[in-house]
């Protein structure tokens, strides 16, 4: 495995995972990796849209193939990955994941992660990773609940810690990934609220599902959606 090669880089661009699905449509090999300063429809979970002042977050996009049973739980290494850029690049920095994977810092959103699989054997794993993002550069319903690295290391940088991280995580066997993920869970233990229902989070099963248990005592396991720290 090896992320970065070749690596292609926009000045701007609609969404980079926009750009990577082409590429792998277009049969890229693995590894391929495409970065840019800025985007203008960068793109969220869940239908969202994904907001970073130019310059000042990584905006990544790396292409993975084969996609195949060793990656049943690619959406908990990524940000294991992400976690492991964000604590090298940056002194003192502790992260947090919150399923399914965003990766948090003291409560705060630092990172997203937006993977795309496509139907002939490949995903795109997408990272928005805030670097040098100021409370008023966001939106302001961002504004309370991001974060960002206070500005010391640059794109370039944190995309070759990326690449190399994502070297390692997305190869690692599930073990290891449920143990560094459980090591690293922002909601266990927390009030979530989801769709459907409220209850305590009790971790994350061994196929990467969040379980919380109910008020009424019982066992809800959640496969994919959205949840909620409630207030
Ligand atoms: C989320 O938390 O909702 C996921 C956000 C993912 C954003 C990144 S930025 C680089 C890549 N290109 C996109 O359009 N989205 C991902």
């Amino acid at each position: 495995m090896r992320f970065g090669v070749p690596h292609r880089h926009f000045r701007s661009t609609d969404s980079t995972n926009t750009r990577a699905r082409e590429l792998a449509e277009g049969g890229a090999p693995h590894g391929t990796v495409v970065t840019a300063a800025e985007q203008s429809e960068g793109r969220g979970r869940q239908g969202r849209g994904w907001t970073a002042p130019p310059g000042k977050a990584l905006l990544y996009s790396a292409i993975l193939r084969p996609l195949d049973q060793r990656h049943l739980l690619l959406p908990l290494a990524v940000p294991l990955a992400v976690c492991e850029v964000a604590e090298e690049l940056e002194a003192g920095v502790e992260c947090r994941v919150k399923w399914p994977n965003d990766v948090w810092v003291e409560g705060r959103k630092l990172a997203g992660v937006l993977i795309e699989a496509g139907s002939n054997g490949w995903a795109v794993i997408g990272v928005g990773l805030n670097l040098a993002v100021e409370p008023l550069d966001l939106p302001p319903e961002l504004r309370e609940t991001a974060t960002s690295l206070a500005g010391g290391a640059s794109a370039q940088q944190a995309r070759e810690a990326l690449d190399a991280r994502l070297d390692r995580w997305v190869e690692a066997d599930a073990d290891s990934i449920l143990a560094a993920w459980r090591g690293r869970d922002a909601l266990r233990g927390r009030e979530v609220a989801w769709e459907g229902g409220s209850g305590v989070a009790a971790g994350i099963d061994d196929r990467g599902r969040l379980v919380v248990a109910t008020a009424g005592g019982d066992r809800v396991v959640l496969g994919a959606g959205e949840v909620h720290l409630r207030p």
